[in-house]
């Protein structure tokens, strides 16, 4: 059986999904989520397009050692430079260059002769190359490229030091059968493409991402890169845990091996929709909530005769547990630290202490603390915007009923350290929380989008609310979870707005460094 690599693209292409805003110590957790998962190299960011990129794919090179990272950079020096700046601590540092080659990107938004982009791409590879051992180059828009330009193009490539080709399908244009032609094609014309890996990358846009992917590798690509619930530029991209599950259960069609840990699939797509605040559609394959569900009396009759007679893939082989209580309310701190070593967190004394404490309080408001709850105490641990001044929150009072006014009373210190208190009324008690709050935040604040979400089942839940806002006109998101929805709610909005503290801060940072 051949073997694919996965390359991993949720913290680059999946990023660039409107209205996602993640932090960087957001984007360690999930780069180690990834790490989890068993992605073999992962795009961590495009270190030139601004400084929190850069900081954050630096941070991600140096805390991951089982991937390879990686970083996009446009065909220009500075580009490459500021990209190697970036990764040159990781274990195994590549540089992703890409350059259009379709007539329409090269007309209208290059401005270049084919003559003068095959140049380009010749010298900056080269350029590359000198600097990092793995450089891959994507012919951006290569689905609507010509093909015998295509070749010309990519054997030049290799012999100026390229190690991975991949040939985008940018605007999910593509069928399977020409995005899979034109891998054969490309492997039957370029006399030195066993030198490299090819590489397939597919946008979402006609919803054949996955389908055009499987098709590459039948044709000859051995890499596929892709997002975590296929979040990307527009439709986004190639879901790669419908991809890993595709391959896994049609190993009949498709007779390949990955390196991913399939039941690391939950976990990872609950993670990456918890901190994009991009919410899993029900009916989204492998992951959605309804994916494993039976609903109609046909269909539930024939599943408890014989499983097999509705489900293809058990919900255990992608990570769905539903007895999966681990810990009670008299487990001690050993049992505690050991289960925090299996789910894969390396935690220092005071974190340690810190996760125990909340999910000793969890265990008193709630019967059974599942892996997800466990999951959701330590991610949020670890990505807790400490060092910095911020607003906390101290206490507050809702009070609603159908008849009276819903107001909200709200203590909080503020940055500086002071102690405010105030109170607002609203049209709902989630109004009047946040007209209270905004009323003590010297901040200018609009809010753009809340929504509130369940982790895991029952009535006990755990619940976790989702902010978008703009803080002094700068984009934001902010996530909060507690047992109840109001106190999620009051939590999502001060981490949005503590989130320009944390990010001023990082700033300041990285303009020392550079
Ligand atoms: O879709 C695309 O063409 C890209 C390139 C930058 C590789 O994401
Ligand atoms: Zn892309």
């Amino acid at each position: 059986m051949s073997h694919i690599q996965i390359f991993d693209t949720t913290l680059r292409d999946g990023e660039q999904s409107p209205g996602v805003n993640l932090n960087q110590l957001e984007k360690v957790e999930i780069a180690r989520q990834l790490e989890r998962f068993g992605v073999d190299i992962m795009e961590a960011g495009f270190p030139a397009s601004s400084q929190g990129d850069f900081e954050s794919v630096r941070a991600i090179a140096r805390t991951i050692k089982n991937a390879s990272v990686t970083g996009l950079a446009r065909a220009t020096k500075s580009d490459i430079d500021i990209a190697w700046d970036a990764l040159k601590e990781g274990h195994d540092p590549r540089l992703h260059i890409f350059l259009a080659t379709s007539p329409i990107h090269m007309t209208y938004k290059l401005k270049k002769s084919p003559e003068e982009v095959t140049q380009l791409a010749i010298n900056m590879v080269s350029y590359a190359r000198k600097k990092f051992p793995q450089v891959e180059w994507s012919a951006e828009d290569a689905s609507r490229s010509d093909l015998d330009f295509l070749v010309k193009i990519i054997e030049k490539v290799i012999d100026a030091g390229a190690t991975v080709i991949n040939l985008p399908d940018t605007v999910g244009f593509s069928t399977p059968e020409e995005y899979g032609r034109m891998f054969q094609y490309v492997k039957a014309n370029v006399p030195n493409i066993d030198k490299v890996i090819l590489s397939a990358h597919c946008h979402d846009d006609l919803g054949l991402a996955v389908a055009n992917s499987l098709a590459a590798i039948k044709n000859g690509a051995t890499q596929v890169e892709g997002t975590i619930n296929g979040i990307g530029e527009r439709a986004g991209n190639a879901a790669l845990e419908e991809f890993a599950v595709g391959l896994t259960i049609r190993n009949d069609q498709f007779p390949y091996t990955t390196n991913l840990v399939l039941k690391e699939i939950k976990r990872t797509s609950d993670l990456v929709s918890r901190f994009t605040g991009m919410v899993i559609s029900p009916n989204k394959a492998i992951v959605g909530k309804n994916a494993f569900a039976h609903e109609s009396g046909i269909h539930q009759d024939g599943v408890l005769k014989h499983a097999s007679t509705y489900e293809i893939i058990t919900p255990e082989l992608v990570g769905i547990q539903s007895n999966d209580l681990v810990l009670g309310k008299h487990s001690g701190r050993h049992a505690f630290k050991d289960k925090i070593q299996q789910l894969g967190f390396e935690f220092t004394e005071d974190q340690l202490l810190e996760a125990f404490t909340s999910f000793k309080q969890l265990t008193d408001k709630k019967k059974t603390v599942t892996d997800e709850d466990l999951f959701t105490i330590l991610t949020d641990i670890q990505t807790n915007i400490s060092d910095v001044k911020k607003y906390e929150l101290q206490a507050f009072q809702v009070q609603y009923g159908s008849a009276n006014l819903p107001t909200a009373t709200v203590a909080l210190t503020t940055p500086e350290g002071i102690k405010v208190e105030t109170a607002r009324t609203g049209k709902g008690s989630v109004e009047a929380l946040f007209n209270t709050l905004e009323a003590l935040i010297k901040e200018e604040i609009h809010l753009t989008n809340f929504h509130l979400n369940s982790i895991g089942q029952g009535r006990d839940a755990l619940a976790e609310a989702n902010v978008k806002m703009t803080v002094n006109g700068t984009p934001v998101n902010g996530r909060g979870s507690a047992q109840d929805v109001l106190e999620a709610s009051a939590k999502a909005f001060l981490n949005a707005v503590n989130r320009l503290f944390f990010n001023q801060k990082v700033n300041l940072k990285e303009t020392a460094n550079l």
